[in-house]
């Protein structure tokens, strides 16, 4: 018997699987390089430096990365469009789940576009001119001296809370959709698992941009 898949269908599938692969894993491993600047500058330029030694790595970025991004981006901005939130009829926890999902997108959409445009390329005037990327050398010092005006600062807190709310409850709707977890009982355990995931991954996150503006981070003198 041939299955026919529809167009939507499939679209929704690639949209769904590029959140966790490569974009979720990719997120890890960005958390992990922020982290060195726990250990100190020099550690975090060598970090910056060992990645941009990886053989083609443009390729990589491209393929890995952007193409992934844009594709999860544009089609998670039209699944929003064409959202019909229903939170305010039925106060239940995922209807609520379902719409932050959509507000975390479309802040994600204007904080990454910030945060490549600055970071990677140097290409905001008044505030950066040089790519943490290509000056690994001065990786560190360049974050550490944005990340000491407390407006960027906020911005970037608010970035990576949204990122991870949008993760941790983004590998929930995965696992539920793709049919991974099925039945009401562990639907509720992978939730709790997820919240728990959640929050790890926002004390590291924000632990490693502290570390741009406080030797050490959060736990300084206590590790
Ligand atoms: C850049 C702007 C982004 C927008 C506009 C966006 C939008 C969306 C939307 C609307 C959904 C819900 C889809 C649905 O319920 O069917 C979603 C799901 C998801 N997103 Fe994003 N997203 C963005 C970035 C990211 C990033 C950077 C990551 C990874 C860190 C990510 C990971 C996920 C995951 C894992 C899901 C769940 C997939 C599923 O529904 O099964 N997204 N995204």
């Amino acid at each position: 018997m041939a299955i026919r898949l529809s167009r939507t269908f499939i679209l929704r599938k690639l949209h769904q699987l590029s959140g966790i692969m490569p974009l979720g894993i990719f997120l890890l491993e960005h958390f992990y390089t922020n982290s060195k600047a726990l250990a100190g500058p020099a550690d975090f330029n060598n970090a910056v430096k060992d990645l941009q030694s990886i053989p083609y790595i443009l390729f990589v970025e491209i393929g890995g990365i952007f193409i992934p991004l844009i594709y999860h981006a544009v089609y998670g901005l039209v699944i929003t469009v064409e959202a019909r939130p229903n939170n305010l009829h039925y106060p239940y926890a995922r209807n609520w789940f379902y719409t932050i999902q959509r507000v975390t997108g479309i802040i994600l959409f204007f904080f990454i576009t910030f945060h490549v445009l600055n970071f990677r390329f140097g290409l905001i005037p008044g505030l950066n001119t040089l790519s943490v990327a290509r000056n690994p050398g001065q990786s560190f010092e360049i974050v550490s001296r944005e990340f000491h005006n407390a407006w960027i600062f906020i911005v970037y807190v608010i970035g990576i809370t949204a990122t991870v709310w949008h993760l941790a409850n983004g590998i929930w709707l995965f696992l539920v959709d793709w049919g991974i977890v099925i039945g009401e009982r562990s639907q509720r355990l992978t939730g709790y698992a997820c919240i728990a995931f959640g929050i790890f991954l926002l004390a590291v996150g924000i632990n490693a941009a502290v570390a741009f503006i406080h030797p050490g981070g959060l736990l300084a003198g206590f590790m």
